[in-house]
């Protein structure tokens, strides 16, 4: 169906017909919890995050993440853009040649970005599998998924779960649990797009603040592989120890990629410590604050340059979207245009298996026996 699918894709796509529904599979059911002032819906699909419904400074409550009004489309769509809320792994981020050795022994995992890099966990990541839901609660649901020996050449049968909860104090939470039947190396993270004023003034993110405490970055060659430096952000447009808004010096911002603009690295923590928030985001119009805690000890931060006006905005979003209209015919399809959402993953320092001068710690090593745990916290507030 996969092969089918990609199959009717292509066609449709060159015929200029992408956003015409392929009435291939059936819709995947969404899956809500919620608690005061705060709901979420998730698909088995890259356990993905479909909405995220906060209240705004007015009390009115906005989805605040990108997807499809049509769960369908998380799979028959699945690179438009990629990793749509989803979960990224078994190795989140970049793996250099695809290549990695572990005990003496190499291994190869798909070149999915280029032809050069292992993006994500190759071409079948974790973001693209049928998770299973586990268990659910109000306020809780869990995922789990078991990847084979040698899924996308990585070593290892895999088990990993991710427990997603919310609670009164406007708080999403993720838990995610890994272990292995040989050693391999683990790093997962979940990749919403955000867009914090839902687009209700505005289509870009140019003018969210955001606050990185981080005073150092993982310098990254045209194909975002680490050169192997860490380097002080002091005096680069990556300096978000103050916080400003992200358009500033966004067109200053040029490590993100072959001729790229924007924002997508590697940022270093200075002091990591999850009791204390390490990053924050809000939106002026909307008001709407994200803060994040974090046992990791890394941000990568991306401003969606790689949007290009090809994925609708929700009918739940924009100045009318709300849970009554979802199921409105829009008169007025928008799409999300480029910098109109950003993206922060909570993880290790990138590549770390193939820097080892870093550090052991960071290179995302599991044995067996071992269990891989990353905790993140999503606090949503008014900023004032
Ligand atoms: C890249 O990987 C290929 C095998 O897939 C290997 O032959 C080649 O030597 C590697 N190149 C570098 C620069 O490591
Ligand atoms: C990757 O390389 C193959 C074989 O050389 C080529 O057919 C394909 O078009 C390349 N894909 C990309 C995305 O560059
Ligand atoms: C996931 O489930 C959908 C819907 O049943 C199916 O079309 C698709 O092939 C499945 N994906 C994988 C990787 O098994």
């Amino acid at each position: 169906m996969q092969i089918v699918s990609s199959l009717i894709l292509v066609t449709a796509a060159a015929a200029g017909l992408l956003m015409t529904p392929v009435n291939a599979c059936e819709p995947y059911k969404k899956h809500t919890i919620k608690a005061k002032g705060i709901e979420a819906s998730f698909i088995e699909y890259g356990a993905t995050i479909t909405n995220l419904w906060v209240n705004d400074k007015d009390g009115v409550p906005r989805d605040i993440v990108l997807g499809w009004d049509d769960t369908k489309q998380y799979n028959l769509q699945a690179g438009l853009p990629g990793f749509l809320g989803a979960v990224v792994g078994r190795y989140a981020n970049r793996i250099a040649n695809g290549t990695f050795t572990i005990d003496g022994t190499e291994y190869h995992t798909p070149l999915n970005e280029n032809n050069i890099t292992t993006l994500h966990g190759g071409d079948m990541g974790f973001n693209r599998l049928n998770w299973t839901l586990v268990d659910k609660g109000k306020q809780d649901i869990t995922f789990g998924l078991t990847s084979a020996n040698g899924d996308e050449g990585f070593p290892g049968t895999v088990d990993v779960r991710v427990k997603y909860s919310v609670n009164d104090n406007q708080e999403w939470h993720i838990d995610y649990q890994g272990t292995t039947d040989k050693e391999t190396i683990m790093m997962l993270s979940q990749h919403t797009y955000w867009n914090l004023d839902a687009f209700t003034t505005s289509d870009t993110v140019d003018d969210h603040v955001l606050w990185i405490p981080a005073d150092k970055y993982v310098k990254t060659d045209g194909s975002l592989i680490p050169t192997g430096e860490l380097v002080e952000v002091d005096g680069t447009a990556l300096d978000f120890q103050k916080e400003k808004p992200i358009g500033r010096d966004l067109k200053e911002a040029k490590e993100c990629g072959f001729d790229c603009v924007g924002y997508d690295n590697c940022f270093i923590l200075s002091d990591p410590n999850k009791e204390e928030y390490q990053l924050k985001a809000y939106a002026p119009s909307t008001g709407i604050q994200l803060a994040i805690k974090t046992d990791q000890p890394a941000f990568q931060f991306y401003s969606c340059g790689g949007l290009d006006g090809t994925l609708p905005i929700k009918k739940t979003q924009g100045p009318e979207g709300s849970k009554k209209h979802a199921h409105r015919r829009r008169q007025d399809q928008k799409y999300v245009p480029q910098y109109g959402c950003f993206v922060l993953e909570t993880e290790e320092y990138i590549d770390g298996i193939n820097n080892p001068q870093w550090g052991k710690e960071h290179m995302g090593l599991l044995k067996p026996g071992e269990e891989y745990t990353q905790h993140a916290e999503y606090h949503f507030s008014i900023h004032h």
